[in-house]
């Protein structure tokens, strides 16, 4: 009886814990974005869905003639990135979580994309086919993931392109159907190589 009782006692504690914890995870987010980025090779059960209202899938590789896919190491044998993508996406959107990807990230990623973005033709390219990675992976939005631009011509393709994907993104998801979003330097120019 004793045994019991110390039981009874010690499950309430840890469903009154469990459900505090769920709660102030849901209060904290009341109101605000919590944003997370995962890797693609991130496994579902990594992700702490509760306490995020939106996630980025990082990152998406654009080529230089703007073809946008998920690129990578396998997560195992048995998963490529891009069954993963979907695998996240779809987990995302079942705990309430808007799920963006975002295109770019360091390094020659953003070089790519650089180049993808600066020609007219290949910028063409890249907005369509937002459009078709966003619609084939059910996703919510996509963050344009630059780093960085390194000129005044560079501030204006990305100008440009935001423009282009959000009415690329309005016309064919309907006006604000999708989120676009960016990340951004908070510093003034510091050099071509930063
Ligand atoms: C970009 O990817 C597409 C699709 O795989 C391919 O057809 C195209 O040749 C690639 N462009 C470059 C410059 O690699
Ligand atoms: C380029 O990428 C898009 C989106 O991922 C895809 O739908 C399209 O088929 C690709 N284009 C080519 C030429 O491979
Ligand atoms: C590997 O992928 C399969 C899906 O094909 C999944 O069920 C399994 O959990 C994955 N294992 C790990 C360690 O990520
Ligand atoms: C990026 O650069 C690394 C190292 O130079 C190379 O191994 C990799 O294939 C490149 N990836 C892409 C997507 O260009």
């Amino acid at each position: 009886m004793a045994i019991h009782g110390i039981n009874m006692f010690l499950l309430c504690t840890i469903a009154l814990y469990v459900i505090a914890c769920v709660a102030s995870a849901t209060a904290y987010k009341e109101g605000r974005v919590v944003l997370g980025y995962f890797p693609v090779q991130r496994t579902v059960s990594d992700i702490p869905w509760q306490s995020l209202t939106h996630a980025n899938i990082a990152f998406a590789y654009a080529n230089d003639s703007g073809n946008i896919t998920f690129v990578g190491d396998v997560v195992n044998s048995t998963m490529s990135s891009e069954q993963n993508a979907r695998a996240l996406i779809s987990a995302g959107q079942k705990n309430g979580v808007k799920m963006l990807v975002a295109v770019g990230g360091q390094g020659n990623f953003s070089n790519h994309l650089a180049t993808a973005l600066s020609s007219p033709d290949s910028q063409s390219a890249f907005l369509s086919n937002a459009v078709s990675f966003v619609k084939d992976y059910n996703l919510d939005g996509i963050d344009i993931d630059w780093e960085y631009p390194k000129d005044l011509d560079d501030a204006q393709t990305l100008l440009s392109t935001l423009q282009g994907t959000r009415n690329a993104l309005d016309k064919s998801f309907g006006q604000g159907k999708k989120l676009l979003t960016i990340t951004l330097y908070n510093h003034p120019y510091l050099g071509p190589d930063l």
